[in-house]
């Protein structure tokens, strides 16, 4: 075998080692105000260093403001989740927040249950769009 084919064998079989499927499951209620928000849109995406960021599952809340998503990915090393949420809490009419947040690697293969989410704290990065 040519050196080139031996290199090429070696660096498949790191991939098939290295790259594992994980997962994870985010839970929670969204709150605005003390209430329960239903009807917010929720992802859940992995960031990604290679390729565009992989959106891996998507909810709505219930009347009850409860969301729960699972997702998973192939990835070498770790994924590193995210959800993002979609909501008008305390927004001028017309306007929507777009609000991050990270989901800490130890639950990753596990279940990640955020409680309450309080949609009124500002958190950082957040964006706000209006039509
Ligand atoms: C999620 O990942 C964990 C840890 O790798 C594994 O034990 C569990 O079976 C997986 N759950 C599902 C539903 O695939």
């Amino acid at each position: 075998m040519s050196r080139l084919a031996i290199i090429l064998l070696l660096s498949l079989a790191v991939f098939e080692i290295s790259a594992k499927l994980q997962n994870v499951t985010v839970k929670g209620i969204a709150v605005c105000n003390k209430r329960r928000v239903a009807n917010a849109h929720i992802v859940l995406i992995d960031k990604d260093t290679l390729d565009p960021n992989d959106e891996l599952a998507q909810i709505h809340t219930n009347k009850e403001g409860e969301f729960e998503l699972f997702g998973e990915e192939d990835e070498i090393g770790k994924i590193e989740p995210y959800i993002r949420i979609h909501h008008n809490c305390n927004t001028q009419p017309g306007c929507e927040r777009v609000s991050e947040y990270q989901i800490p690697q130890e639950k990753i293969g596990e279940v990640y249950d955020m409680t309450y989410v309080t949609l009124d704290i500002i958190v950082h990065g957040e964006k706000t769009k209006c039509n």
